[in-house]
């Protein structure tokens, strides 16, 4: 396991001991598309990513554990969650005297939200951001998905929609053969899901229930 900023491992579990202890407030009023659940998942393919890419494990994790503090923010303010996150990992990392990780995580957090369209600078950035958006895909994908639209009053049609815009494209974004292997598997799923409910769209209208009564 590689750490940049850390000499021993029981030093690094410490800090995210203590970041995780910080970070659980923030995700109170959180939906649950975007819930400590879903920073926990990132983290964890986060690490598995790192370690198999021979990443800093200590960069991609902690930046992992904060990369969505900011989206009740956003929620209330509009803010962007992740310029806004940026800001709140630095002030926590100052506090925990990690001050010599800012840049490195502030960076990856920065550019890991896919609407803003940054490309990310290092390899961890690109883990982080790989790692969130293999959640937005697979089963727990869809059950966020759905949750989502659920939150924001989006009709099935709309929800729908969101799969042809984002989803079905992220497969093509990842930056590791290993991500990208696993956001096949996952999209594949997504792309089943999507196709059987167009047909049930499709074929289920009034007009066909009168036409069935019709040729009884
Ligand atoms: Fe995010
Ligand atoms: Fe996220």
């Amino acid at each position: 396991m590689i750490l940049k900023y850390f000499t021993t491992k029981e030093d690094f579990v410490k800090s995210l001991v203590a970041i995780y202890k910080l970070i659980q407030e923030q995700f109170v009023q959180c939906p649950s598309s975007h819930s400590l659940e879903h920073t926990i998942r990132v983290a964890e393919l986060s690490l598995s990513l790192a370690l198999e890419i021979g990443a800093n494990v200590d960069i991609v994790v902690i930046a992992a554990l904060l990369h969505d503090i900011a989206r009740e923010k956003e929620k209330l303010t509009g803010s962007c969650h992740a310029e806004e996150g940026a800001k709140m990992a630095k002030d926590i990392l100052e506090k925990m005297h990690l001050t010599v990780m800012i840049p490195d995580i502030c960076d990856a957090i920065l550019s890991h939200r896919f609407s803003k369209n940054l490309t990310p600078s290092s390899i961890e950035g690109k883990i982080l951001r790989d790692a969130d958006m293999l959640d937005a895909l697979g089963t727990i994908g869809l059950y966020r998905v759905i949750h989502y639209g659920i939150e924001h009053n989006k009709n099935l049609n709309e929800i729908i929609e969101h799969f042809y815009s984002k989803l079905l494209k992220l497969e093509h974004l990842m930056h590791f053969e290993s991500s990208k292997k696993m956001a096949q598997e996952r999209t594949l799923f997504l792309r089943i899901f999507v196709e059987g409910i167009n047909d049930s769209l499709i074929t289920s209208d009034f007009h066909s229930l009168l036409k069935q009564l019709e040729d009884r």
